[in-house]
């Protein structure tokens, strides 16, 4: 009989691991919370990185393992990196082999932008600015056919709760589906869960987003890593500045290959400043652009406004049409918002994007708990350092899902010998300084948006010991009355989201205050003596 891995998430990691495990022969059962549809990998839009055999001219794996480390600030695994940027080409191909197309340049090869701090063109888009919904599309076509064919089980608005645990190992989960507690058994599982942008008041991440699978795998006793980094992308629309705010469906990112193609930033004053602050100004690393934002918005007397993001000279460089043909989503959304960017600026700020710490993990996707595997953004290999460089996460899922499966299908889960790992960061549950609290704590009760105000004020762009200090001590205060005892038994999906958003705020800002210098997304202004340039680049260097 074979042996089964259950995959829990539909994004890119969950639902590439699927496939291939299914098509080895495993017996898998994916789950997820939502439709197929509900990820983040749905709403990629700038696309995903790999250096191809035929690479754009100059272009090499070695240069995008450059970039990836520099753009880590230093703190990348480097083996991970390596790894990842020389196994890209293959993962692609067999993309393409479950039915995704990408966008074709004026030769018949696959058309690449180019993003910040990227020294080369290589990045892979599909339907413009729609990676994300192609992508996983395709992907979820694949599944879908095979679920008919009766070789793989698809459970969807099946919640995971918890990991059923044996002797030391994962054997299995529980779900929620129709208001239903049920259980399943598994020789290993796969937690690709994503993120939790949804901790943030302003996000880029969809409902899903609320940390669940870190949570679960912590309260399994499965060693985090790198939480203090958590990474806010510089151009998220700025809904309530536009005409039509209530025409937007969700969050709206304003995808780093525009400025790829040549947009600016500008202030309300109509000025430049992102050269004040980095060399390579709109193509900074991310974490840069954000803070930069930041900074000048402190500087103006605006903190938490916003700043605005000028795609006309891609027009005028390219000529009128452009922006349409090669970002139709963003064109179409930004209308419906009433902003027509062909001529006229579009309002942004930073927001909650994506986080590099999370579950750690080995090169084979291995945590610390014999039979769990994590791929994807809810997993921390270490390739995305302190701030991960664009379109890397697409590649990491594919990458480490892969991976996962391989080891699964090699047996090695079964072995209980796997080393467990040593935490590079974040302190256990109920421990440190999340549990004592200090500085200035709230007092309001805990809801969603009472964490997300907190999170977003006190542990976002701009951090100093006393917020984190005060953000710790609210977040002991909610965690000791949201229902602790209720929460295992409860039948409310959203229960368990909100332990989970807690758990995760408290395990973020615990990490946060641990690392008391700044590094890539994680900047202490208290810690912070200099703050321009925010990175210079000669400290960026490898060489
Ligand atoms: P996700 O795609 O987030 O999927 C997680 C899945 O787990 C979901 O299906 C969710 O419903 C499910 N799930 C969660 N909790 C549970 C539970 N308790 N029980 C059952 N199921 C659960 N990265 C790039 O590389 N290139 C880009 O161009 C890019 N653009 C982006 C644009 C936007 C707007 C956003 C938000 C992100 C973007 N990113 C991009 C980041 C990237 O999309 C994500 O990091 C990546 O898609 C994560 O994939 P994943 O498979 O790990 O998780
Ligand atoms: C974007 O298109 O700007 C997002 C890319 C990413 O998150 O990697």
């Amino acid at each position: 009989m074979s042996r089964r891995l259950v995959i829990v998430g539909s994004g890119i990691a969950g639902l590439y691991a699927a496939l291939l495990a299914s098509d080895a022969g495993a017996d898998v059962v994916l789950l997820t919370k939502g439709s197929l549809e509900h990820s983040n990998t749905w709403y990629a839009q700038g696309g995903i990185s790999a250096v191809l055999p035929e690479p754009a001219p100059g272009d090499t794996v070695a240069a995008h393992i450059a970039d990836t480390l520099r753009a880590g600030a230093g703190h990348c695994n480097e083996a991970a990196v390596r790894l990842m940027c020389t196994e890209a080409g293959s993962d692609i191909a067999a993309l393409q082999q479950f039915g995704v197309r990408f966008d074709a340049g004026p030769d018949g090869g696959p058309a690449l932008g180019l993003e910040a701090a990227h020294s080369a063109p290589r990045i892979l888009h599909a339907g413009g600015d729609a990676t994300g919904a192609r992508t996983a599309g395709a992907l979820i076509g694949a599944v879908l056919a095979r679920a008919a064919r009766g070789t793989l089980t698809i459970h969807t608005h099946a919640h995971t709760t918890a990991l059923k645990e044996h002797n030391g190992r994962v054997t299995g989960v529980e779900y929620l589906q129709d208001g239903t507690l049920r259980s399943l058994a598994a020789d290993a599982v796969l937690l690709a869960t994503g993120g939790a942008g949804r901790l943030f008041g302003q996000t880029t991440n969809p409902a899903v987003a609320t940390g669940d699978g870190l949570a679960l795998a912590v309260r399994a006793g499965a060693a985090p890593a790198d939480l203090e980094f958590f990474q806010f992308h510089p151009t998220c629309l700025v809904a309530a500045a536009t005409p039509r705010p209530h025409r937007l469906d969700g969050p709206l990112l304003i995808s780093e290959a525009v400025r790829g193609e040549g947009a600016v930033l500008v202030d309300a004053g109509g000025r430049r400043f992102t050269k004040a602050y980095h060399p390579d100004a709109e193509l900074a690393p991310r974490d840069v652009v954000s803070r930069s934002i930041a900074l000048h918005l402190a500087k103006l007397g605006n903190p938490g406004g916003h700043v605005y993001l000028d795609a006309r000279p891609i027009e005028q460089d390219h000529g009128a049409g452009f922006l349409g043909r090669r970002f139709p989503t963003l064109t179409r959304k930004t209308l419906d918002a009433g902003i027509d960017w062909t001529r006229e600026l579009v309002p942004v700020a930073p927001a909650a994007h994506y986080w590099m710490g999370g579950i750690a993990t080995d090169l084979h996707a291995r945590t610390s708990i014999p039979g769990l595997y994590a791929a994807g953004e809810v997993a921390c290999t270490g390739v995305q350092g302190a701030n991960r460089l664009a379109s890397n996460s697409l590649l990491e899922g594919l990458v480490f899902g892969r991976r996962a499966v391989e080891d699964f299908l090699e047996g090695s889960s079964a072995d209980p010998s796997v080393p467990a790992l040593t935490p590079r960061s974040g302190a256990p549950v109920g421990s440190g300084p999340c549990s004592s609290g200090g500085g200035e704590s709230r007092t309001e009760p805990f809801s969603r948006e009472a964490l997300r105000s907190l999170m977003t004020s006190h542990a976002g762009v701009l951090r100093s010991g006393e917020l984190l200090a005060g953000a710790a001590g609210t977040l002991a205060r909610w965690a000791a009355v949201v229902r602790p005892d209720a929460v295992p038994g409860s039948a409310d999906p959203a229960v368990h989201e909100d332990r989970n958003l807690l758990l995760a705020a408290q395990l973020l800002v615990s990490a946060a205050l641990a690392r008391r210098d700044s590094l890539g997304a994680h900047y202490r202004s208290d810690e912070t003596l200099e703050t321009i340039p925010l990175r210079p680049k000669a400290s960026l260097s490898h060489d």
